[in-house]
């Protein structure tokens, strides 16, 4: 298992929508923990682009995460929340999208990377059909199933996952549920530190931890709590090496609480707090990746104006400690604090 030839127990996060790139995940893998590209919004051919760039900067291991497609939303679902977007959007000097439904390119990606694997394929919004997990498993890679519940954990378990990616109700950007139910946001989803020990309870299968870990003390917290290794996306979006706007990263820096909301895409995500969320999250539809399109370019208007009340600031709630560091650098460091903070753990039974 890539897990257990890791030299750090630090995974990457796919971070799709410009903060992911081939320089952010070979400096992860070069630093001894496992990079990720994220393949959600890319064509096929900037896909293949990504991973041969990765690859001419790094000979460690690399994973690359897809987004399991789902249905079209009901005809008309967008219709009245366009209508409102629509000053927002004259206000802005932008156009709305064009609100329409698309799987993402997944077969193209599929056999994409059935052709041409890297060790590590991770999902996400579900677990594939069984001859997709057999196909990831034929080419040579591990199978990464993303879950928010201990009931996805287990189908996930028994639809062949290798790994799996637990995202505890604390982390940037969207949501990895099997299924986007508002029933179920009243309870806010389940925090990590529940998670990992109620996953831990059903199944041998490793479990990588994610979700609001952004110190080596967080890294710590969930391997001791049973998980073989730390995913962390907001920790990296200040490195250097991320494609992450301008207006996104002083979003990051800041201390404005996060909160979750489908105003921007459809689905639920979490990110820092702005206007738009404010005046638009108890009017946006259940409709994914409609929204998503529709908001697009109003959203491109923002990041070019430099204006964060437009921007979906996706980020995880710790994310005023992010570190503005070359991704190396932080992974060394956030692995001395982690051995820090394990041993301090450690000597508090020492005593007894
Ligand atoms: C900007 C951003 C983009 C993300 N894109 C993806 C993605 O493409 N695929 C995915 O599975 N998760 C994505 N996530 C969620 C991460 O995989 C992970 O669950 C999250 O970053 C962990 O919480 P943290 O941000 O507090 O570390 C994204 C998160 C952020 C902040």
């Amino acid at each position: 298992m890539i897990l257990d030839e890791l030299a750090v127990p630090i995974v990457l996060a796919p971070l799709a929508g410009g903060p992911a790139t081939p320089e952010l995940a070979a400096a992860v893998s070069n630093a001894g923990g496992l990079g990720f590209l994220a393949a959600g919004y890319l064509t096929e051919a900037a896909l293949a682009d990504q991973i041969a760039r990765a690859r001419a900067l790094t000979s460690a291991p690399l994973g690359v995460n897809l987004f399991v497609p789902g249905n079209p939303a009901p005809p008309g679902a967008v219709a009245d929340y366009a209508a409102m977007l629509a000053k927002t959007a004259s206000e802005a000097g932008a156009e709305l999208g064009e609100a329409r439904f698309d799987d993402d390119a997944w077969a193209a990606k599929l056999d994409r990377l059935a052709a041409d694997p890297l060790p590590v394929v991770s999902f996400t919004f579900g677990c594939p059909e069984r001859p997709v997990i057999d196909a990831v498993h034929a080419a040579g890679s591990e199978a990464w199933v993303a879950v928010t519940t201990p009931g996805d954990a287990l189908t996930a378990a028994a639809g062949g996952a290798d790994v799996l990616v637990l995202q505890g109700s604390e982390a940037g950007g969207h949501r990895s549920s099997f299924a986007d139910d508002p029933a179920d946001d009243a309870s806010g989803g389940f925090g990590l530190l529940s998670l990992i020990q109620l996953v831990r309870d059903l199944t041998p299968l490793p479990l990588v931890a994610a979700g609001g870990i952004t110190t080596g003390g967080g890294v710590a917290a969930v391997l001791v709590a049973g998980a073989a290794a730390a995913q962390l996306g907001t920790a990296f979006l200040r490195s250097p090496e991320a494609g992450t706007s301008a207006v996104h990263r002083a979003a990051v820096a800041t201390a404005t609480p996060t909160a979750m909301t489908r105003a921007f895409t459809g689905r639920l995500a979490r990110g820092v707090r702005n206007r738009f969320m404010a005046e638009h999250d108890r009017d946006a539809p259940l409709a994914y990746p409609e929204v998503h399109y529709l908001t697009g370019p109003l959203r491109a208007a923002g990041r070019a104006a430099g204006d964060p009340d437009l921007v979906n600031l996706w980020a995880g709630q710790t994310h005023e400690l992010a570190r503005e560091l070359p991704a190396g650098q932080l992974v060394e460091l956030l692995a001395a604090e982690a051995r820090t903070a394990l041993a301090a753990a450690s000597a508090r039974f020492g005593a007894g």
